[in-house]
C-alpha cells in the first residue's frame, strides 16, 4: 500500500482531535507533522491539545509546532461556546509530556514542502487558514509543490454557522482563506453541507464507547460534550464530526461526492464577511478552483471511523 504524506494544520477542538486520531490510526496516511493555529481556542491551548491527542494515540513521536496566534489582519474570534474553555472539554486527559517543537509552524511547512519530493505532501487544514496563507506568502515557491489541500471550511447550502453567512474556519481569517483559494494549489473543500450530515447519533456514540479503550472512551466523552451546542442550535441528532471528514476523504474518497467549481471568499462586506461563494450551479464563467464536496455516505464514514479508532 502506498502511503500519503500529510501535514495536519489544526485548532483542536474535539472534532479536530477525532480527525487527528483517525489519521494516526490509518496506515494509508503518514503524518509528517501537526501545525497548530489559533481558532477554536487560543494558540497556547491548541498546540497543547494537539500534543494531548498525540499522546492519547500513543504517538509522542509526531512533531507538533505552534503557528500563528492571530489571523492575518483581524482580531481572533474563538469558539469556547462550542468547544468549552479548554477546546477539548469532555474527557479528563493528562497534560502532555512530549515537547512542543522549536521554531514556527510556518517555517516547518515551508521546510517540509521544500525537502519532500514535489507533489507528494498533502495539507489538511482543520482550522482558520492563517498558517497556510502565511507560508504561501513567505515562500511562494512551495505552492506548486503541494499535492493537494483538503480542508474543512465553508458552506454553500448550509450557508453559515458562526454568522448567518459564514462558516467558522473561513470567518476567523477570510484574508487567509482568500489567499489559499486564489493560490492555484489543488483544493478539496469539505463544507458544512457535508459535515452537518456526519452526526454522532446515540448509537454511533455508543459504538465509540463500546470500543472499550481509552481512545474510544475519550471520543465518546468529547462528542457527548460537543453535541449539546448543535442539539440546542439546530435540533440535530448529535455532534457533527466536521474535521474527521477531511481525514476520511483521504482514506476513502468514495464516501464523498462533489463538484469541481469556482469558490471565492468574501473579504470586504461587513454583512457577509467570510462567505464562501461557491458557483455550485455554474452560473458564472469564473474558472473552477476547488473540488467542493456536497454529500457523504454517513454510515460508511462512521463504520470506517469506529473501526480505525479501535486500532489505537
Ligand atoms: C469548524 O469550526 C470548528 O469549530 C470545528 O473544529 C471545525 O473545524 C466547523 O465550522
Ligand atoms: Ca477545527
Amino acid at each position: 500500500m502506498s502511503t500519503r504524506k500529510i501535514i495536519i494544520d489544526t485548532d483542536p477542538g474535539q472534532d479536530d482531535a477525532v480527525a487527528i486520531l483517525l489519521a494516526l490510526a490509518s496506515p494509508e496516511l503518514e503524518v509528517l507533522g501537526i501545525t497548530a493555529v489559533a481558532g477554536n481556542v487560543p494558540l497556547a491551548l491548541t498546540q497543547k491539545n494537539a500534543r494531548i491527542i498525540c499522546e492519547l494515540a500513543g504517538r509522542a513521536d509526531i512533531p507538533v509546532y505552534a503557528g500563528c496566534d492571530a489571523p492575518l489582519s483581524r482580531t481572533l474570534v474563538t469558539a469556547e461556546h462550542v468547544h468549552g474553555k479548554t477546546g477539548l472539554d469532555g474527557p479528563q486527559l493528562p497534560d502532555p509530556v512530549m515537547p512542543l517543537q522549536d521554531g514556527h509552524a510556518v517555517d516547518f511547512l515551508i521546510r517540509t514542502l521544500r525537502a519532500q519530493e514535489a507533489g507528494t505532501v498533502t495539507l489538511c487544514p482543520l482550522g482558520p487558514l492563517t498558517n497556510i496563507a502565511m507560508a504561501f506568502q513567505k515562500a511562494p515557491d512551495i505552492v506548486e509543490r503541494v499535492q493537494e489541500i483538503v480542508l474543512m471550511g465553508g458552506a454553500y447550502f448550509e450557508v453559515g454557522n458562526i454568522t448567518p453567512t459564514a462558516e467558522f474556519n473561513i470567518y476567523v481569517d477570510p484574508q487567509a482563506a482568500d489567499i489559499v483559494f486564489k493560490s492555484g494549489a489543488p483544493i478539496t473543500v469539505v463544507p458544512l453541507d457535508v459535515t452537518h450530515k456526519a452526526l454522532v447519533t446515540k448509537p454511533r456514540n455508543d459504538a465509540f464507547r463500546a470500543i472499550g479503550t481509552p481512545v474510544g472512551q475519550a471520543v465518546a466523552l468529547m462528542t457527548d460534550f460537543f453535541e449539546r451546542f448543535d442539539r440546542e442550535k439546530y435540533g440535530s441528532l448529535g455532534a457533527p464530526l466536521h474535521d474527521p471528514c477531511v481525514t476520511a476523504y483521504l482514506i476513502q474518497p468514495g464516501l464523498f461526492t462533489g463538484r469541481h467549481v469556482n469558490v471565492e471568499i468574501e473579504t470586504a462586506s461587513e454583512l457577509t464577511l467570510g462567505m464562501t461563494v461557491a458557483d455550485w450551479w455554474g452560473v458564472t464563467d469564473r474558472a473552477p478552483n476547488a473540488n467542493f464536496l456536497g454529500d457523504i455516505d454517513a454510515d460508511g464514514f462512521f463504520t470506517l471511523l469506529t473501526e480505525r479508532l479501535a486500532r489505537l
